[in-house]
């Protein structure tokens, strides 16, 4: 792969390497809230999936999902992830891929889930891949105050203060809210906004 991604790969390769079974990563307490909620059958999106935190806990509600993600040392961890928990192959299916490219499987969606990754152009893809009446969850962060050290980062990484909300103002928002965490030993809190919706079923959306 060549191209603007490489570093992001290299970066996300590496981190995900030195990782076995014993260092998974749990699900955010923001999908497990918004499960009850999602259907139970049905095919989902998991849009930079990593070690598949998201993806496995899906499948194991009965949903069939598309796992896609740069880095295949992280795709490696949520295969061997589903496969103990013998929900590999069947349930998931794992696609090494650069979403930079705006590209996303040519299917239909029930549910897409974007958790810690933002990249624009790919929004409106997002929204074409979802089937209407379709469920996206998303949340990652919003810029940190011009104070904060992290503000020095790349900034196309974070959302603009209620962002997520204006750019899918045009689907039935049940939840929505952007709120100060802190991580457990980390300077790495910051404000997450976190986005539950479902894309109209009415023949003129769109
Ligand atoms: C902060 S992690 C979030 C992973 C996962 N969504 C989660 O919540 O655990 C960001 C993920 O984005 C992936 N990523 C970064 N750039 C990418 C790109 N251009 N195309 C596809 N995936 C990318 C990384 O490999 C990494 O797994």
């Amino acid at each position: 792969m060549n191209g603007p991604s490489l570093p992001a790969r290299n970066k996300w390769d590496r981190r995900y390497a030195g990782r076995t079974l014993e260092d998974l990563t749990e699900p955010t307490p923001f999908l497990i809230s918004c499960l009850p909620e999602l259907p139970i059958t049905g095919l989902v999106l998991d849009v930079a999936a990593g070690d598949g935190r998201h993806s496995f806990i899906l499948a194991q509600r009965g949903l069939r999902v598309d796992a896609v993600d740069i880095s295949w040392q992280g795709l490696r961890l949520a295969r061997q992830r589903a496969a103990q928990a013998d929900l590999w192959p069947g349930s998931i299916q794992f696609v090494v891929a650069d979403l930079e490219l705006a590209w996303l499987p040519l299917r239909v969606y029930d549910v897409v889930l974007v958790s810690f990754f933002l990249f624009r152009p790919l929004l409106p893809v997002i929204k074409d891949r979802l089937r209407p009446g379709g469920w996206l969850l998303y949340e990652t962060r919003v810029e940190p105050l011009p104070d904060n050290p992290l503000a020095s980062q790349r900034r196309d990484f974070w959302l603009k203060p209620r962002e997520l909300l204006d750019t899918f103002s045009d689907f039935d928002v049940l939840r929505y809210d952007e709120t100060h965490r802190h991580r457990p030993g980390g300077c790495r809190g910051g404000v997450t906004a976190r986005l539950m919706a479902r894309k109209p079923v009415s023949e003129s959306y769109g």
